[in-house]
């Protein structure tokens, strides 16, 4: 049967049917808001590449968090900018590093009401912005590396952080920081694997966000854009490995590896809608050539009808109040 007598249609008709056959919902508990904090800062820092994004003081951090409780979201997502940075990250380890004291902080003010999360990544706290320790070559050393991850699984396990998100793309840092955070007694901290992250130009943004002094690119531990079987072996092996969740990263122009990896796996799908998509939409709606709300809404909407179970978004806050007064 086709027209006229099927007419597609008639389940346009008004908004009140369109709300009855959505396929997908977008609720503010899919959201994870991510969060700077800036070492000794004492006035949050706008991120110029990012409009309506901060670095925060610890006391701005710990404002924004509990709003972000209030809107309702599911979580949130911790990354910290040392004062001093240094060749091995050790900030990043360091129980008062910014990090580490962060999450105290904002586990004292949001407690077990939110998924307090935090970046298990070497990045934001070397001199090199790396994602890991250097061997003397230059290159990235994945086993020197995996030992540090394990030390900061733990320290930020202490700090009390719910999930340790490993985002280094270092091979075998998922096994490294379960058997580092089970040695230390923390087994109920769980592990969200940045299972799938594209060594991508929309990392742009980011790079500001964290004032990374990376020269060059991450292409020997990130993905290659043009792969996707690669990516769904990097996911088989972070759940062998112990993910609780995995992640894909970017979002927006990895929408079909979110689609793939959601059909293997029977854990959570994550995809982060990273700086630089953040940016190319805020920057368009800027300039009035689109309109922001919707084509947010168009966004997280459409990523969550990929497969994400959980998007991470720098307008977590601000959908998850839009959500909740449109009910
Ligand atoms: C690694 C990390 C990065 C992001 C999240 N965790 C940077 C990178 O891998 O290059 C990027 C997030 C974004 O761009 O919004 N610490």
């Amino acid at each position: 049967m086709g027209y006229p007598d099927v007419r597609p249609r008639r389940l346009r008709r008004t908004s009140a049917m369109r709300r009855l056959v959505a396929e997908t919902s977008l609720e503010p508990r899919h959201l994870v808001l991510p969060m700077f904090v800036r070492e000794g800062a004492t006035q949050p820092r706008p991120i110029p590449s990012m409009p309506g994004v901060v670095q925060h003081t610890m006391e701005s951090l710990r404002k924004a968090a509990l709003d972000a409780v209030e809107a309702g979201v599911g979580g949130l997502m911790l990354f910290a900018i040392p004062a001093r940075k240094d060749a091995v990250g050790s900030g990043g380890v360091d129980p008062k590093g910014p990090l580490n004291a962060a999450i105290r902080e904002v586990i004292a003010e949001v407690g077990d009401s939110t998924v307090v999360m935090a970046d298990l990544c070497l990045d934001e706290f070397t001199d090199h912005g790396h994602c890991g320790v250097l061997a003397p070559d230059g290159s990235v050393d994945n086993d020197a590396t995996l030992e540090v991850y394990g030390r900061m699984a733990v320290a930020q396990a202490e700090a009390g952080v719910h999930v340790v998100g490993t985002s280094g793309m270092m091979d075998g840092q998922v096994g490294a920081a379960r058997q580092a955070l089970d040695a230390g007694g923390h087994t109920d901290v769980a592990i969200l694997a940045y299972a799938v992250k594209y060594a991508s130009a929309f990392f742009g943004p980011f790079r500001d966000a964290v004032e990374s002094s990376l020269t060059g690119d991450r292409k020997t531990y990130q993905q290659d854009f043009a792969n996707a079987y690669e990516a769904l072996r990097e996911t088989a092996l972070d759940v062998e490995e112990g993910a609780d969740m995995v992640m894909v990263k970017p979002a927006m122009s990895y929408l079909d590896v979110v689609a793939r990896v959601r059909d293997m796996v029977d854990v959570p799908v994550a995809a982060y809608q990273i700086s630089g998509e953040y940016a190319m939409i805020q920057a368009a709606a800027e300039r009035g050539w689109i309109d922001l709300d919707r084509a947010v809404l168009e966004s997280l909407t459409s990523i969550r009808r990929a497969g994400a179970d959980i998007v991470l978004t720098y307008w977590a806050v601000d959908v998850a109040q839009r959500l909740r007064a449109a009910r």
